[in-house]
């Protein structure tokens, strides 16, 4: 019955999903501060997906991405852009997601827990503000449903700070 259990899967991980965002939008009711959200961004999902190492922000300052908020072992500070999975997908403006860090070209190994990964960029209008990285140490732990989620995530994320500063 393998079917159904993948069909329950996606069905729950779609739950979860719809039900992080109700607690990410009741925990920047409020509030305007950027690097307090973006902490109790990464708390709450370092906490309420299965199976990570990490989860934080990268933010974009000139030419590299600095360390922002994130929960998990200490990380590299600074990332050029184009460099790691991080720098490439501020790059390429996408979302990447790497099944095996392992055999990502130049794939920085901040935590050697980590063996699969998704990075998704912050955009404000055209310009990368920056990205949010997820490591876990499975590989193939993220998927189309994972990227959907944290994409809208993230939006939640960088509009209410753009709506608070209208
Ligand atoms: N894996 C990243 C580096 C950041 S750490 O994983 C926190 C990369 O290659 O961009």
């Amino acid at each position: 019955m393998t079917f159904q259990t993948a069909k329950s899967e996606a069905a729950s991980k779609t739950d979860l999903y719809a039900n992080l965002q109700l607690q990410l939008r009741s925990l920047l009711e409020g509030e305007r501060d950027f690097i307090a959200n973006a902490a109790n961004f990464s708390s709450l999902l370092y906490h309420s997906l299965p199976d990570l190492n990490w989860a934080g922000l990268y933010l974009r300052k000139g030419g590299e991405l600095v360390l922002g908020p994130f929960q998990g072992q200490p990380a590299c500070v600074r990332i050029a852009i184009g460099k790691g999975v991080c720098g490439t997908a501020a790059e390429q403006r996408q979302t990447i997601l790497v099944d095996n860090v392992h055999e990502f070209p130049g794939h920085i190994a901040c935590d050697s827990a980590s063996n699969s990964e998704i990075v998704i960029p912050l955009f404000d209008g055209e310009r990368v503000l920056g990205v949010f990285d997820v490591d876990s140490p499975t590989l193939k732990r993220f998927d189309d449903q994972d990227a959907e989620g944290l994409n809208e995530l993230v939006t939640v994320l960088v509009a209410h700070e753009e709506g608070l500063d209208e």
